[in-house]
């Protein structure tokens, strides 16, 4: 991996590809290329004329950070205003550095605004063995006057065909994450984005650009944004076809003052240029991991978690928890959860939130005997919280009204009864720290599940000089609070969740260690949110629970659940006091497996082979060197002419031998055979599956 910075070029080499920029005559930072590696000598920028009296060359150009104003009218990256009232900030290109990393480069462009002072340092890095490129950007006041940035996105992207691109996204709901749509981007602007505080369950943080791609061919540009709250990316094709994008944390109801000596830093967009989804994903897998996640638990496999919210609802108690936690334990599970419930007046949706003392009527002696109960079953305790909310029938509340959001003239909105503490003023973050610290402190907890059940409204916050920093400074505030726990407390693991996948992607990632994927814990549903998931983050990190929802209605069983599951981190949510033997003993087969297959499964190279929407039935594969793990889940209908499906393996060694293993069968295959011809199965029976096992020989 290198960067090449040649007078006025700079060009990064990533393991396939090449991302050029180049400074113009006129001082700007244009972009030239990204896509497959091309001699770097042959890199040139071309001049910018006006065309006519409605169109400048800026129209026909591609620039690396535009801001707004001037001759610019579209989307444009970045806007700042400053005090004697000009709102026209023109950056220009100043200097850069290239720094050695650990495993890779940085290199940093300086663009600059020399008459406010202004500078914005765009930083770009890349890392060995990937081709994923790292984006940011770190603007500085070297002004003695404040500088109101009103648009600060963390990158512009510029794409090469002028053809239509189709855009891959999210359409969610609550319940419905990640559920993936193709958009053509035709003309005009297409727009994804959180207007909710948090990430949403809507569309998802990032672009996916691709023309006549596959899972296996055709040019892929992606990039996702490490943001948790409100975010914007819009992907505009121009009157020429110029297809572009900007990404970052979204200009709605948005201002920064940024005060004379003060630097901001925008979150980073990883972005990257494949052939085919499947490198995408599997790029993006491997780089999460080794490069995102926090580093404590990178690299260790997740344990299998039991969660009692599904069988126990609010009511909670010593007694009833322990003898889940027996089920559990006898099952395999490593980490027992309590959920929601066991703190303040809680005992349904309506009040308790932000007292986050353990409600001594459920819990007489405290949560010692069952944290106890459940170590001496060899696992470890986990617990609920949702730290940045309050019930209006609380008596932290009642105590502090104003540490809610909120306008004085507006009448204050609840949802699930409840309302959104005001993060960003530092008396409600000591005490969110100092509650849960505390609860770390005299308890052994090794887990939270930090959830947060409900998006903003009311968004007063008259504590801040400029209160449009608000979306922005929740977001930090929490961020450091999960930082300051898990510095404070070595083995705290934690969890996001925003009702379900509202808070899941790779800035949550940055700080939690994994993510509550979805409430939908439907297995049939579940694939699609999986597969949707799958497309940019971390299958590590991907909590996916074997519960009893829709056990009735739907014709699936355990072991269906289960195969879909161990598709991402097994974790297991039914009332398992209703699980007959069979079922005890099923689950124990199953969890036993997995711990098999974790370390490949959460680790190892990942593919989809087959999706409902292209083959008509589901298949993943995970490689590492000590075996091959397949997932396949049959079609929803049972016609006979689709009795027979084939599966072609991916990323194994075409001249080695694999032992295949899968139901009651044995053989012996080349890798080059597996990959080309691959096996036929019998997927008649709907929504049931197979997991087939390969070893090198
Ligand atoms: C949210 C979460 C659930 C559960 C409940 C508890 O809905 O997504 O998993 O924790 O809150 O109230």
């Amino acid at each position: 991996m290198s960067v090449y910075t040649e007078k006025n070029l700079f060009v990064l080499e990533t393991k396939n590809t090449h991302y050029a920029m180049a400074v113009d005559c006129e001082g700007h930072l244009r972009h030239l290329h990204w896509g497959g590696k091309c001699k770097v000598k042959d890199y040139f920028c071309s001049e910018t004329e006006e065309r006519n009296s409605n169109h400048s060359g800026a129209d026909f150009a591609k620039y690396e950070y535009m801001t707004y104003g001037g001759v610019i009218y579209r989307p444009s990256a970045f806007a700042a205003a400053f005090s004697d009232g000009c709102r026209q900030a023109e950056l220009q290109y100043s200097d850069f550095s290239v720094f050695d990393e650990e495993n890779g480069s940085r290199l940093e462009i300086t663009l600059k605004d020399e008459e406010y002072s202004l500078e914005a340092t765009l930083v770009y890095r890349i890392t060995d063995g990937s081709d994923i490129i790292e984006r940011s950007v770190r603007i500085a006041n070297n002004s003695d006057k404040d500088i109101t940035l009103n648009k600060i996105s963390s990158g512009e992207f510029n794409f090469p065909s002028l053809k239509p691109y189709i855009s891959t996204n999210a359409n969610g709901a609550w319940a419905s994450e990640f559920r993936l749509t193709k958009t053509p981007v035709e003309s005009g602007v297409l727009t994804y984005e959180s207007r909710k505080g948090n990430t949403g369950h809507g569309n998802c943080p990032y672009f996916i650009l691709s023309q006549n791609a596959d899972e296996n061919h055709g040019g892929v540009y992606f990039g996702a944004l490490a943001w948790s709250g409100n975010f914007r990316i819009e992907i505009s094709r121009d009157f020429a076809g110029v297809t572009r994008a900007v990404a970052g944390i979204s200009d709605m109801d948005f201002s920064y003052t940024l005060k004379s000596g003060e630097t901001f830093t925008t979150p980073s967009v990883f972005c990257g240029y494949t052939q085919g989804f499947a490198e995408m994903s599997n790029q993006m897998n491997r780089y999460a991991v080794d490069n995102i996640l926090p580093k404590e638990f990178a690299k260790e496999p997740l344990p299998v978690l039991y969660n009692s919210w599904e069988a126990t609802g609010f009511d909670v108690n010593c007694k009833d928890q322990l003898e889940l936690a027996k089920i559990a334990a006898d099952i395999g599970c490593e980490l027992f959860v309590m959920d929601d419930g066991w703190f303040g007046q809680r005992n349904d949706d309506h009040a308790g939130l932000g007292d986050w003392f353990v409600n001594k009527e459920k819990f007489p002696d405290g949560l010692k005997p069952l944290i106890d109960g459940v170590k001496a079953l060899g696992m470890k305790f986990g617990l609920w919280f949702e730290p940045e909310m309050v019930n209006p029938d609380s008596d932290l509340f009642r105590e502090h009204p104003d540490w809610a959001y909120h306008y004085p003239t507006r009448k204050a909105q609840l949802m699930r009864n409840q309302l959104v503490l005001n993060m960003t003023r530092s008396d409600v973050q000591e005490y969110i720290f100092n509650r849960l610290d505390a609860m770390l402190n005299e308890y052994d907890i090794s887990y939270i599940k930090w959830d947060m059940n409900r998006p903003f409204s009311e968004t007063g916050a008259e504590n801040l000089q400029n209160p449009q920093e608000l979306w922005y400074r929740h977001v930090t505030a929490v961020y450091d609070i999960v930082d300051r726990l898990k510095a404070a407390h070595p083995g705290l693991q934690i969890e996001s969740c925003a009702s379900g996948g509202g808070r899941a992607e790779l800035g949550a990632l940055s700080h939690y260690d994994m993510v509550w994927t979805s409430d939908n814990t439907d297995p049939v549903d579940r694939l699609y949110i999986q597969e949707g998931y799958s497309m940019l983050y971390p299958i590590k990190c991907m909590r996916a629970w074997v519960t009893d929802t829709n056990r009735r209605e739907r014709p699936n069983d355990l072991d269906f659940r289960f195969i879909v599951s161990m598709q991402g981190s097994l974790s297991l949510g039914g009332n398992l006091h209703e699980y007959t033997k069979e079922e005890i003993e099923k689950s124990k087969k199953y969890v036993a497996l997995y711990k098999e297959i974790r370390n490949t499964v959460q680790f190892g190279d990942f593919y989809r082979l087959a999706t409902y929407e292209n083959n008509g039935f589901y298949a993943t594969q995970y490689n590492d060197d000590s075996q091959s793990v397949v997932f396949v889940c049959s079609p929803a209908t049972s016609f006979f002419n689709d009795r027979l499906r084939t599966v072609l393996f991916k990323g194994l060694d075409a001249h080695a031998d694999y032992c295949v293993s899968f139901d009651d069968c044995q053989f012996t295959k080349s890798g080059s055979y597996l990959m080309n011809v691959g096996i036929s199965l019998d997927l008649t029976r709907p929504f049931t599956g197979k997991i087939i096992r390969l070893k090198r020989m």
